[in-house]
């Protein structure tokens, strides 16, 4: 579905940008890990065109496991609660993991999820996000690749979802607020 919609006060980045901008990080996640075997660790469900479209874009061998966790509940504030609602299904200990995220925010579920993993033993963990907001500076996360800098809006599209609309939009944009209040 088209991210000119109605529902849509600002498109912030068009399906067009969003592939672009993956090829230049799939470039560097290929050198990054050229030496290493990677797992790529989808948050679900936000990633998963993210998901789908980094790892065919990447050159190097790289598995797939998958996470869900919540910090939201239904509504448009971080709750600061993380609960995992799924959990892995691979062994991360000694394992290249990288975090493959739709947005970070408070990057309160981040940096749960990198303690968690570490605490499990991975070899290293990193975080690539398409999209990251401006508050996700006040907390102490090294988040090695960001596709997208955007404002502080409430954003859908591309996977990012209000009450589980809005996934299969092609590009990213502000939801009109009178649909939520
Ligand atoms: P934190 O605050 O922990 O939040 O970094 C990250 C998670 O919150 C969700 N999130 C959003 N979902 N539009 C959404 O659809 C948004 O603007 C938005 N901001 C945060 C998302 O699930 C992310 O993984
Ligand atoms: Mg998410």
């Amino acid at each position: 579905m088209q991210i000119n919609h109605p529902d849509i006060t600002q498109v912030l980045v068009t399906a067009d940008q969003i592939r672009d901008r993956i090829s230049e990080l799939a470039k560097e996640i290929d050198e990054f890990y050229s030496d290493k075997d990677v797992l790529l660790l989808g948050v679900l469900k936000g990633a998963v065109p993210f998901m789908a479209d980094l790892s065919r874009a990447l050159s190097i061998p790289a598995q797939q496991d998958w996470m869900a966790v919540s910090s939201y509940g239904s509504g448009t504030v971080s709750s600061g609660v993380v609960r995992i609602l799924k959990d892995l299904d691979a062994d991360v200990k000694d394992r290249h993991v990288l975090i493959v995220e739709d947005i970070i925010d408070s990057g309160l579920t981040l940096s749960w999820l990198t303690s968690n993993l570490k605490a499990r033993g991975a070899a290293s963990v990193e975080i690539v996000t398409l999209l990251r907001k401006p508050d996700a500076a006040k907390v102490k996360i090294t988040v090695r690749w960001v596709g997208f800098d955007i404002p502080n809006e409430f954003v859908v599209g591309y996977g990012l979802d209000f009450n589980e609309n809005y996934r299969s939009l092609d590009g990213v944009g502000i939801l009109s607020p009178a649909v939520y209040s």
